[in-house]
């Protein structure tokens, strides 16, 4: 009765099971998203997010010096204006909130580490549309590209490192690789959301960005049902000259990430969205997990999964732990 190969053995001690683990997560592989908000006094809490919120431009500025100093691997920024309008004008106004702290943040870090924009007009239009719409109410996409190009433009002359496209427009990549080439930014890098999925997983991001949108955005962003499409999506962003994909949400699509990250050529991410965070902190908040178990589960899944590196609202806390800090 007695088995002759026993899986068992390599789990014996924590030193065995650290020995033979195929994937580990690092602090680098970690980038930290942060809100800036024009119109505050000091940083709010979000009610949604246990224990994100909303900046200043200063208490951001040592937000991301606590993450640089924790080993993250990059910042992305979202801004948030006191002002919004139909073509969300303040997305590409040098003195836009968003350009502003992204000017801070290279100010101060330099190259240090990596700084990182959101590329989508929903944050800065009246109606809260990742674009801009016709006579009729609908999402024009190709006027929306052109507002695009003009962001790209604001976004790298205000010094960020990479772009990230997020708001599922047809044509993106291209015309935001046009516009950098031509105005001289060849070496902004373009992080293509290649398979961004309409998600419910998006809740409490709505918080923390003031949304205003009143309907869904299921004319842009791609189906829950469809995986295959997420691959047309993948070779459209690499002819484009996309630098790194991503795959958004992340749990709940690991297996586009898997076979994303198995066809890709270049750099692939994910985005552990808004929802994730909230599932895992309620949850333990509840009692019915173990908070740091969970979370280590959740991002092991996705390096095990082919992700290169994530997106997560935990990453300061992460990447202290795993630096032997204490959580
Ligand atoms: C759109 C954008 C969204 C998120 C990031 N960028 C919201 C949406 O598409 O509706 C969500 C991120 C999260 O939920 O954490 N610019």
């Amino acid at each position: 009765m007695a088995p002759i190969i026993r899986p068992r053995r390599l789990r014996s001690t924590p030193a065995m099971r650290r020995l033979v683990s195929e994937v580990r997560l690092d602090p680098a592989d970690l980038i930290l998203p942060m809100f800036v908000k024009e119109t505050l006094s000091q940083p709010a809490p979000l009610s949604g997010l246990p224990g994100v919120v909303q900046h200043t431009l200063d208490s951001l500025l040592t937000a991301a010096r606590e993450a640089v100093a924790a080993g993250v691997g990059g910042l992305m920024l979202f801004g948030i204006p006191e002002i919004r309008d139909e073509s969300g004008s303040q997305a590409d106004d040098p003195d836009g909130i968003l350009n502003r702290a992204l000017r801070l943040l290279r100010d101060e870090l330099g190259d240090e580490t990596v700084i990182m924009a959101d590329l989508c007009l929903d944050e800065f239009t009246s109606h809260g549309h990742c674009g801009v719409l016709d006579e009729t109410g609908a999402v024009d996409n190709d006027a929306t590209l052109e507002r695009y190009a003009s962001m790209a433009i604001a976004q790298a002359r205000a010094g960020a490192h990479v772009l990230g496209l997020s708001g599922m427009m047809d044509g993106q990549v291209g015309v935001c690789r046009e516009a950098l080439d031509d105005h001289g930014f060849t070496d902004v890098v373009i992080l293509g959301y290649t398979a961004k999925y309409a998600s419910a997983f998006y809740g409490p991001f709505r918080e923390a960005v003031d949304s205003e949108l009143v309907g869904d955005r299921k004319t842009y962003q791609q189906d829950p049902a469809n995986g295959r499409e997420a691959m047309h999506e993948l070779d459209l962003d690499l002819a484009e000259g996309a630098d790194i994909v991503m795959v958004k949400p992340g749990l709940p699509y690991l297996d586009v990430l898997a076979e994303v990250a198995t066809a890709s050529p270049v750099p692939v991410w994910t985005y552990q969205v808004s929802g994730e965070y909230a599932m895992i902190e309620f949850a333990a908040a509840a009692g019915a997990i173990d908070r740091e178990r969970a979370i280590e589960e959740s991002l092991i899944a996705f390096k095990r999964a082919g992700a290169d590196a994530i997106l997560t609202y935990w990453a300061t806390e992460v990447a202290t732990a795993l630096n032997g800090g204490v959580r």
